[in-house]
């Protein structure tokens, strides 16, 4: 796959301004006891991409909805813009909401298969109170940015491929002139050339708009491409979390390096994880990956480990550290 080298270094530009995003211990649990999301902290500034991954079900979608307030947080605190997101209500929540725009994995399904992509995109606009007179021209602009005939905006969802729906989908964001967009697993439905593609064209528009992602996906080598930081979550919380060279050169979290001997061009054993993941009803005391990981010790039942930092800003919430072998210490 070959997508454009994001500049790196942009990250540390903006390092030194004010967080766009703070995410704050954020916990979720569903009515059926599942603890979706267990404590995840996060932080994104102004034109930077944090990448957010983990496998199916470890609460990455559940996170980007409580930051999107498309459903409420138990627990923690959010703020965006310095503005305090889990109590803003009515006129405020609105502008807020027009500054940060999701792009889902299944365009398919988040566009109204009987509105054309103009209506939809129109929708947006609207919802956001731009005047009627001024949607033609920002609908215009937003398909120019990503690439799509203008013409485009008569057909029907299903007139449409899977890479050009999901070009439209980023329009659709964009038409709000967000700071920050969520994709989620905004690539996985897409052919590999396709993704590259859509990849590319995230990455001009950040260099162009200057917009934040926080770019989540289960395939970590999508991750790491594209971001400035990548956050590992692991059955609902964040087990690793360091710039994304950091993380591909010396990742600290077994889970990690698992998930890093997956990707098909790291150069790494493959290893493999026994077992699926625990139940989030019951998850296992202590570190909640100790009953797939290869190098677990007996404390490693006795408390969650926090995430602590292991060089700078490179954090890890594994107390094994020197990965001495359970054999080791037997
Ligand atoms: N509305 C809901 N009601 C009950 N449980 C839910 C609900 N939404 C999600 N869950 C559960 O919460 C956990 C986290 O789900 P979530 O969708 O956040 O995972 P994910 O990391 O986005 O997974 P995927 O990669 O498959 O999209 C899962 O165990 C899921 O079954
Ligand atoms: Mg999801």
């Amino acid at each position: 796959m070959t997508v454009v080298e994001p500049e790196r270094g942009a990250a540390e530009a903006v390092a030194a301004n004010a967080a766009l995003l703070v995410a704050n211990d954020l916990v979720k649990t569903f009515g059926n006891g599942v603890r979706a999301v267990d404590g995840v902290s996060l932080t994104v500034h102004p034109g930077e991409t944090v990448g957010l991954v983990g496998e199916s079900g470890c609460g990455k979608s559940t996170t980007a909805k409580m930051i999107l307030r498309l459903l409420a947080a138990d627990g923690g605190s959010l703020s965006f813009g310095g503005v305090d997101l889990l109590h803003v209500r009515g006129r405020a929540l609105r502008k807020l909401r027009a500054r940060m725009q999701l792009v889902p994995q299944n365009p398919q399904t988040s566009f109204n298969p009987r509105l054309s992509i103009r209506s939809s995109i129109e929708f947006n606009l609207r919802a956001h109170g731009v005047q009627r007179g001024a949607r033609g021209a920002r609908l215009l602009e937003a398909l120019d940015r990503v690439g799509m005939p203008a013409a485009y905006a008569q057909r029907f969802p299903h007139e449409l491929s899977g890479g050009q729906l999901q070009r439209a989908a980023i329009a659709r964001a964009l038409v709000t002139n967000p700071e920050l967009i969520v994709c989620d697993e905004a690539v996985s439905a897409l052919d590999k050339s396709i993704q590259a593609q859509v990849l590319n064209l995230l990455v001009e528009l950040q260099r162009d708009l200057g917009v934040a992602y926080l770019f989540i996906s289960h395939d970590l080598s999508v991750v790491e491409h594209l971001s400035d930081r990548v956050i590992v979550m692991y059955l609902g919380r964040v087990v690793e979390e360091a710039t994304a060279e950091q993380l591909w050169r010396d990742p600290r979290h077994p889970y990690t390096e698992a998930l890093l001997s997956a990707a098909p061009n790291s150069g790494r054993t493959r290893i493999m994880l026994a077992g699926d993941p625990p139940s989030p009803t019951d998850p296992p005391s202590g570190c909640t990956f100790r009953t797939r990981c290869p190098v677990a010790l007996e404390a490693c039942a006795e408390e969650r480990p926090p995430l602590l930092s292991v060089g700078g800003k490179h954090f890890a919430a594994c107390i094994n550290q020197e990965r001495v072998t359970p054999a080791a210490v037997a």
